[in-house]
């Protein structure tokens, strides 16, 4: 299929086959059932990070896992987890082809230890996880990975630069046969790196990164919620991932990392990184691709790249995206507490018009 776009006299609109999103956290508990509903109406699939607590790491707390996301979809919503799993120090190379042979996950996550939320049982020493990955390797099955280096030494604007030079650079040398996907890709440099690999490397963006810079953190005072890991770069960055994802390069595809927190994790003393995005994922990237005159290539980063990569059907039915403007609601009440959207009460020019699966 290749999208529709509306011609001129109405309001400009685009019509996708339906899109995934190839990175988010669900949670657990209240916040699954609070958050789940959002990404399901946008998304026929997403990809599960397993950062809960404890963090999910073998086949049979994945499993349940999945099953709680199952359980905590309302009746009628059609949306399809696709499940990771979370690597640690003692990961087992069988336990990792077992998850990956019985289709209870797609892919591995590799946390650089202590690089991002929920990141404290990650790996230690990646080297030490070559017969994991070389088992990976061997089954096909991709790695994800936070890219930041962990080293507090290094400025926290450098993470990703310094990990890439350091740490993948060297992984995909080493391993040459291995799937690796770039996750929330946040630099020029990174960009050219994963285009340099990629026959079997590729990267997600987020909406976040494509729309605010780092001077944005700072805008008239200190922004929480703009706070995310990999944080946000300088303006050249943002431009050259903008070009990334709208310029038709199939290793780039959609990935939001909503990731949704408490407002009182966010507004603290030590507030925690994430953004969550639930309820405007798919407006975001629809106005960034009408920014860049890409709605032509809205489909393939949103709904075909990240499911050929994963060697993935693609998806049937439609989503259609109109610009008319909408304004995104605050904030999501959450028991006692809430979580606050990504440009919340403000207006977006783009709003989704219809899904059909
Ligand atoms: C994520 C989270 O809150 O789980 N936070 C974030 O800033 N993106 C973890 C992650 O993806 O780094
Ligand atoms: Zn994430």
């Amino acid at each position: 299929m290749s999208s529709a776009i509306s011609p001129s006299g109405g309001p400009r609109s685009v019509t996708i086959r339906r899109p995934d999103d190839w990175h988010i956290h669900l949670r657990d508990g209240a916040m699954l059932r609070r958050v789940l509903p959002f990404t399901a109406a946008q998304f026929a699939r997403g990809i599960v990070m397993p950062n809960l607590v404890p963090p999910v790491t073998t086949v049979a707390a994945v499993a349940a896992y999945r099953r709680r996301i199952l359980d905590a979809l309302p009746a009628g919503m059609d949306f399809q987890p696709m499940m990771t799993c979370y690597l640690t120090d003692a990961t087992a190379p069988d336990e990792i082809a077992r998850g990956f042979e019985s289709r209870t996950w797609i892919a591995a996550k590799l946390y650089p230890a202590g690089a991002t939320t929920n990141a404290h049982h990650g790996v230690t020493d990646i080297a030490a996880l070559a017969p994991v990955l070389e088992r990976m390797e061997g089954i096909g099955m991709p790695l994800l990975i936070h890219g930041e280096a962990t080293d507090p030494e290094v400025d926290i604007f450098d993470r990703e630069e310094r990990f890439m030079d350091q740490v993948l650079v060297p992984l995909l040398a080493r391993h040459q046969g291995l799937k690796v996907v770039v996750e929330h890709v946040t630099t020029a440099e990174t960009a050219d790196l994963v285009r340099a690999h990629a026959s079997r490397v590729a990267a997600t963006i987020t909406p976040h990164h494509l729309m605010i810079n780092r001077t944005s953190l700072f805008q008239g005072g200190l922004r929480p919620h703009l706070y995310c890991l990999p944080v946000a770069k300088r303006e050249r960055h943002r431009l050259a991932l903008r070009r990334a994802a709208t310029g038709g390069e199939a290793c780039f595809f959609l990935g939001t990392d909503t990731a949704p927190h408490p407002r009182a994790a966010k507004q603290a003393a030590c507030g925690c990184a994430g953004i969550f995005l639930g309820p405007v994922a798919l407006q975001c990237y629809a106005q960034v691709f009408a920014e860049e005159n890409a709605l032509d290539r809205l489909e393939a980063f949103a709904s075909e790249n990240g499911a050929r990569f994963h060697g993935l059907a693609l998806n049937e039915g439609t989503v259609t995206l109109v610009e008319r403007p909408e304004r995104v609601i605050d904030s999501l009440p959450v028991g006692e507490d809430e979580v606050v959207v990504f440009r919340g009460g403000e207006e977006l020019p783009w709003s989704i018009e219809g899904v059909r699966q």
